[in-house]
């Protein structure tokens, strides 16, 4: 089933009549869904050229489902069936994403790792957000990796990195922004945390805003 409703749809040619393009981005959560939250308020607020037009999530419990829902925003829930090949749920999620007809496909707290059978279906439109510098910490527990190697006396700093996914390499990829957060070892890891999913919070706001701008242009 397509989602683009009329309201949405992006002008052809007379952009002076019909006013700039909209973007449509859809969000891919597992979990909370702060960022998710970030986008969605950086679209209704008008920082970022875009409508969020659809959340997909992997899992049941993720809170991001009732944030879509808050917001009036359709959600999906793609599962994992029984013992299910990674490929062929990437077919499965690429449908329902596709059927969204994304201009933008987020991963803001998405927990799988996507194989080309969903990446080839939107090449180039894939952003992935990484709690650490790039080349840095791939994988889970990015933070609290980090916050351990400051403890140990090993790094001063970490950060956030928003990037292009081309393929199935892992929270690696053509960066589009990155920012620096310090550690403080004499602080807490709570303290850390909050620092970097607010800095998390901004620069995948800033970074979409600018992409959405420049593709609409
Ligand atoms: C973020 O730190 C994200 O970078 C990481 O998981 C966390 C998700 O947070 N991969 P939320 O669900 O957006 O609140």
């Amino acid at each position: 089933m397509a989602h683009r409703s009329a309201r949405r749809r992006r002008p052809f040619g007379h952009a002076a009549l019909t006013g700039p393009a909209v973007q449509r981005i859809v969000v891919l959560a597992s979990g909370s869904g702060s960022n998710l939250q970030a986008v969605i308020d950086g679209c209704v607020g008008g920082v970022i050229a875009a409508d969020v037009v659809g959340v997909v999530s992997n899992r049941s419990d993720a809170y991001a489902l009732t944030r879509a829902a808050d917001a009036g925003i359709a959600a999906e829930l793609v599962t994992r069936v029984g013992d299910e090949e990674r490929r062929h749920y990437d077919q499965r999620l690429a449908a329902s994403v596709a059927s969204f007809e994304p201009d933008w496909v987020v991963l803001a707290g998405w927990m799988r790792i996507l194989t080309s059978e969903f990446l080839d279906r939107f090449p180039g439109r894939v952003v992935n957000l990484h709690p650490a510098l790039p080349g840095e910490l791939p994988g889970t527990r990015a933070i609290e990796r980090a916050w351990d190697e400051a403890v140990a006396g090993e790094r001063t700093a970490s950060g956030v990195m928003v990037h292009l996914v081309p393929d199935e390499g892992v929270d690696d990829g053509p960066v589009l922004a990155s920012r620096v957060v310090p550690v403080d070892a004499s602080g807490t890891l709570e303290t850390f945390a909050a620092a970097v999913h607010d800095t998390e919070h901004q620069l995948l706001v800033e970074t979409l805003a600018g992409l959405c701008a420049s593709d609409s242009s």
